[in-house]
């Protein structure tokens, strides 16, 4: 059985987003949220928590994340998710940004094993289960060896590697000896994460490693939204543009009622389309247009001319990317 889970990726997928995604592109089985940070004493601001009120979330089962070094406060917010009805969380010891990293948390933790360790230790009489996502270190994938003893004697729900180093960011190869080292010696089951963007992609990985059942999928699944479908042999629907563009309407009136003013809207909507464009083979102009506009008035009939007129949409099909 394939398990496909949605990435968290801050700054694109929210409750909005997630949720909508969910309501036009099958495939996904659950998502995990983007992080959230914790904070000191026992309040939070209720905003924080919004986008993971189960009202807003009824589309895609998701998992909170949660990025600390501090155990106490880790165990406080997880017991607040917990109470708004979420059994497991996941603590990020991914992220690999200097400002995060250099103060010791997410990828910035992983040379410091004892921390780790003492963390889990800490917050092992919580209310809920705990997934990881984690890099295979900061600076050496020497880090993640040393981490594999400790995290197997945590019964964690999944452990997810994406196997780059916190100092490579997005860029280089992921280090698939790496993983397959992990994988050999993890006592909880394991989720491969990175650079999924094909079918032809997953095919490669799920060929070289038959016995992982659990796949995230980022930054593939904003660029083609049918990507999921493909890897679960889901029918595509009968006209792919409409629902690519029925999708981007719905973000675009929810975004719309739930962000203040259009520069932030138009900003957001900046965002998809980042990711999106990716869908078409010719949207390199239409990335540049968007990119210029700079009140909100100007998108919507540029959208509207886009596909009407000039969107080509590009699924590379099975066939297609065998013969690639
Ligand atoms: C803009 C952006 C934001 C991200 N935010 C998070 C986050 O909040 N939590 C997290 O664990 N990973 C985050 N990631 C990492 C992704 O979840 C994922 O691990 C990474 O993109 C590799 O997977 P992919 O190649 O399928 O996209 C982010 C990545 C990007 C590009």
């Amino acid at each position: 059985m394939t398990v496909l889970s949605l990435a968290p990726l801050r700054g694109l997928t929210d409750a909005i987003y997630r949720n909508t995604f969910a309501r036009h592109f099958p495939g996904f089985d659950l998502t995990v949220a983007p992080f959230l940070t914790t904070f000191k004493g026992n309040k939070v601001k209720s905003a924080k928590l919004d986008d993971l009120l189960p009202e807003n979330n009824r589309d895609l089962p998701v998992v909170p994340q949660i990025l600390s070094k501090d155990a106490e406060q880790f165990k406080v917010l997880a017991s607040m998710l917990f109470d708004l009805g979420y059994e497991t969380v996941n603590w990020n010891l991914g992220c690999p940004y200097p400002m995060v990293a250099n103060k010791g948390r997410g990828s910035g933790l992983l040379p410091d094993p004892a921390k780790i360790a003492a963390f889990l230790e800490t917050i092992a009489d919580m209310p809920c289960r705990l997934s990881i996502k984690t890099r295979i270190g900061r600076r050496s994938s020497a880090e993640i060896k040393e981490l594999m003893p400790i995290f197997n004697a945590f019964p964690l729900e999944e452990l997810i590697i994406h196997p780059r180093l916190g100092v490579q960011l997005y860029k280089g190869e992921v280090d698939l000896d790496t993983f397959a080292l992990c994988l050999e010696n993890s006592a909880n089951p394991v989720t491969y994460n990175g650079d999924i963007c094909t079918l032809a992609d997953f095919t490669r990985l799920s060929t070289r490693f038959p016995e992982v059942q659990r796949w995230m999928i980022g930054r593939g699944a904003l660029c083609d939204p049918f990507l999921p479908s493909l890897i679960k042999d889901i029918e595509l629907p009968q006209q792919p543009l409409a629902t690519i563009k029925a999708f981007h309407d719905e973000l675009y009136r929810l975004y719309g009622q739930r962000l203040s003013g259009g520069s932030h809207l138009l900003g957001r909507m900046k965002a998809v389309w980042f990711y999106l464009a990716g869908s078409f083979t010719n949207s390199k102009k239409l990335l540049k247009k968007i990119q210029k506009i700079n009140k909100i008035e100007s998108y919507p009939a540029l959208i509207t001319h886009f596909f009407a007129e000039e969107a080509q949409w590009h699924h590379p099909s099975p066939l297609n990317e065998d013969q690639a």
